[in-house]
């Protein structure tokens, strides 16, 4: 059994696909475990406790500093024990601390195809502002493994959308969260908790089902 804690920051709703996918079986051998926030606000703890899984705020306003901020993060992690991390909207620098502690074992959702649109500025909306900006005429969504780099861990699944016409960044974002980052990200997990993930440098290798 795959013990899971998702790291969540707003609306959550890659979490309930995870959730929703648990329980309807398309990912197997897996559990959440624990729902950690940085944002007391976020719709994503009210999800967690409707669906009866323990949750915690780690917010930066209830610390001195950032230092003070990541060491109470990675604490709660390591008490949480976590076989997975899933970032799932998670809007905070993860501490290289974590990444140290957890790496390999961190993989996190990104609404475009790496290495497209990602980095330093790219999140939540800005990603789809600069998506149609560009006029590509696809986008997507990527899960990867989390290294001490932003969105630059080895990738694991992507899927692709097509941009519209008259698509607004608001119309983008929730076609691609439906189309693609509501699949990828609850797949990733399935796969790894079937143990069907291997990382080989910079390169993944999911290996076949077994009979
Ligand atoms: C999603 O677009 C996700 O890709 C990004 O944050 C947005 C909100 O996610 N990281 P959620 O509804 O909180 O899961």
């Amino acid at each position: 059994m795959l013990n899971v804690v998702v790291c969540v920051s707003g609306g959550g709703t890659n979490l309930q696909a995870i959730i929703d996918r648990i329980e309807d079986g398309t990912i197997q051998n897996a559990r959440i475990t624990k729902v950690i926030s940085n944002n007391p606000g976020a719709y994503a703890l009210k999800r967690a406790e409707m669906a009866a899984i323990e949750a915690e705020c780690v917010s930066p306003k209830n610390f001195v500093d950032r230092n003070a901020f990541n060491d109470a993060l990675l604490k709660t992690l390591k008490e949480a024990n976590p076989d997975l991390i899933v970032l799932a909207g998670f809007l905070v620098a993860i501490p290289t601390g974590v990444v140290e502690e957890f790496g390999g074992k961190i993989i996190n959702i990104h609404p475009a195809l790496i290495p497209s649109f990602c980095g330093k500025g790219y999140y939540g909306l800005k990603v789809h502002e600069g998506v149609l900006a560009r006029g590509v005429k696809v986008t997507g969504a990527t899960v990867h493994f989390v290294d001490e780099g932003l969105d630059s861990g080895p990738i694991l699944l992507q899927k692709a959308v097509s941009v519209e016409e008259g698509d607004t960044p608001e119309i983008l974002q929730r076609r691609v969260m439906e189309q693609a980052e509501w699949e990828i990200l609850p797949r990733a997990i399935h796969l790894i908790a079937q143990g069907r993930v291997q990382i080989d440098g910079r390169i993944t290798h999911i290996l076949p089902e077994q009979e």
